[in-house]
């Protein structure tokens, strides 16, 4: 009912925004246009219609998108306006969208020291509110010298060679139990129905093995435990709020609104479930690597339970996806599973994953705040200004990769490999780019190749359905996934 008054823009809305004016100094541009002539650049890059204070956010309302489809919004906009499209937020903040190669290299490359990424202020509102839990708005929120002191001091185990490889033996005990799992739950057909569902249990077991240094049984017959299927939906659901809350008018400012209760809800099941997994550990936790590093790092002790949290969280959704995503091109070719099965040197497993990264992103967008001036297809954008990065949509763009469309892992190999690489550094960025580059990427890289390396060598993959995209912060699968996974016999 209160989402129905809000989306109507009605009197409630008005007399919102007349508050707003009122308390929060809010004046809109035009009030300072006739003294701020600085930011001109920005006003003058294209976009859609904008209403003075709801800025471009009508859209959404008008029926014709959806947030569930922005990422098609987003192509729409790149085909109507090209290279660089300005939309404008809540109170008319500008966010400039750019899609040429040229300018999410120039953006991507900067950053200085202190790359700034714009933070999910719900997700950082609710955490400046529970001091009790939270000594900051986490790494992947915090900016600056505080973002710096905890990626510095929380993430170089997380990333580090020696961590990674130590893992190995480990991955491979978690494909067999893939493996086994797809063939007790498939029907006689050979069919699995609602893969998503097998995908989470398996994003959660890897996710929890590495930050907790704990096996889990989350594959294992009768691994469907409540504490599984709760934590993945809340990761779900906790990206779906995120996404509302942050593309949305920001009423939850002023009020809970349903999609900030949701986040609410979320955030604190995700916390309470992590608790009960960390405090449930057992001794085999002890030896983690990335457990003892954030155990013994020099942080308040809430700083520690929050960065768990948020690395479980931040692995298991795009783990997730990225795998569906991996799964679903790879069953579409027979020739494409022949090919990985024959490369005794795993080449092409692994340029499989990148192919897919390209084609399916899960992060298709990158986010920055430019600390510095800086001229975007032929406009000078001002420090402070919000761009978006949007490599996927610039990876599927015919001057930048040959055959945009195709599933061809061989672009990433051999003679091709050399020109395909240059071409694509910075472009190419499905775990984001500079200081701020996600600190799971060289352990993605690593596991999700020997993953899918075993999958194919046991099973022949068939796919069922025309894969469907949805936008849920993340681009992820739309609805359930079908996959027939039959036994290989060997030729
Ligand atoms: C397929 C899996 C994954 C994908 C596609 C992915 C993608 C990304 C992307 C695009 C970013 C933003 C980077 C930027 O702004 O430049 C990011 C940040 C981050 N990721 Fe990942 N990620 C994945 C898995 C993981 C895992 C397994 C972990 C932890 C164990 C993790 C932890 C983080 C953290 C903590 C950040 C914030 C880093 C910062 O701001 O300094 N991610 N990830």
């Amino acid at each position: 009912m209160l989402e129905k008054i809000v989306q109507s823009l009605d009197i409630t809305s008005l007399l919102i925004v007349a508050i707003f004016f009122l308390f929060l100094e809010y004046r809109p541009p035009w009030w300072y246009r006739s003294q701020n002539e600085c930011n001109k650049g920005v006003r003058l890059i294209p976009g859609p219609f904008s209403l003075p204070v709801f800025g471009t956010s009508w859209i959404f309302y008008s029926g014709r998108y959806t947030f569930n489809r922005l990422h098609e919004f987003y192509e729409d906009m790149h085909k109507k306006y090209g290279a660089i499209m300005k939309e404008e937020c809540w109170c008319n903040v500008p966010v400039v969208n750019l899609f040429e190669k040229r300018d999410i290299v120039k953006v991507l490359k900067s950053g200085g020291k202190y790359p700034l990424r714009p933070p999910v202020e719900a997700i950082a509102h609710y955490r400046r509110s529970r001091p009790d839990r939270y000594a900051s708005i986490g790494l992947v929120n915090e900016q600056g010298e505080s973002w710096h002191f905890l990626r510095t001091t929380l993430t170089p185990v997380l990333t580090s060679p020696k961590t990674i490889s130590s893992f190995l033996p480990e991955v491979k005990e978690i494909a067999d139990d893939w493996c086994n799992l797809l063939k007790q739950l498939r029907d006689v057909d050979d069919k699995i129905s609602n893969l998503e569902y097998m995908a989470d249990r398996l994003g959660l077991e890897i996710t929890c093995a590495l930050v907790l240094g704990r096996r889990m049984g989350f594959l294992l017959p009768g691994g469907e435990t409540e504490i599984a299927k709760n934590f993945a939906e809340a990761v779900r659901q906790h990206f779906l709020a995120t996404r509302d809350t942050y593309f949305g008018l920001p009423f939850w400012k002023l009020f809970a609104t349903p999609a900030y209760k949701r986040l609410i809800k979320n955030e604190e099941t995700i916390y309470e479930l992590a608790l009960e997994l960390i405090q449930s550990a057992n001794e085999s936790t002890k030896e983690s690597a990335v457990f003892q590093s954030v155990l013994k790092a020099d942080i308040d002790e809430k700083e520690k339970i929050a960065a768990i949290i948020d690395f479980i969280s931040a692995g298991i959704h795009t783990m997730k996806n990225s795998f569906l995503f991996l799964l679903h091109l790879v069953g579409q070719d027979r020739q494409i599973q022949r090919n990985i099965i024959d490369d005794s040197k795993k080449v092409y497993v692994k340029a499989c994953l990148t192919e897919s990264f390209r084609l399916y992103p899960t992060a298709n967008a990158l986010g920055r705040i430019l600390d510095e001036e800086m001229e975007l297809s032929g406009y000078r954008l001002q420090p402070g200004t919000v761009v978006v990065c949007h490599s996927g949509i610039a990876c599927k763009d015919e001057r930048n990769f040959k055959e945009p469309h195709k599933f061809r892992p061989e672009r990433w190999l051999d003679d091709e490999k050399v020109q395909t690489t240059s071409n694509s550094t910075f472009l190419f960025a499905p775990f984001g780019a500079g200081r701020r580059i996600c600190p799971g990427k060289r352990f993605i890289e690593q596991i999700l190749p020997t993953i899918l390396d075993h999958t194919v060598n046991h099973f022949e993959i068939v796919i069922e359905n025309p894969l469907q995209l949805q936008f849920e912060f993340l681009l992820a699968p739309k609805g359930s996934i079908s996959m027939i996974f039959k036994d290989r016999i060997s030729e």
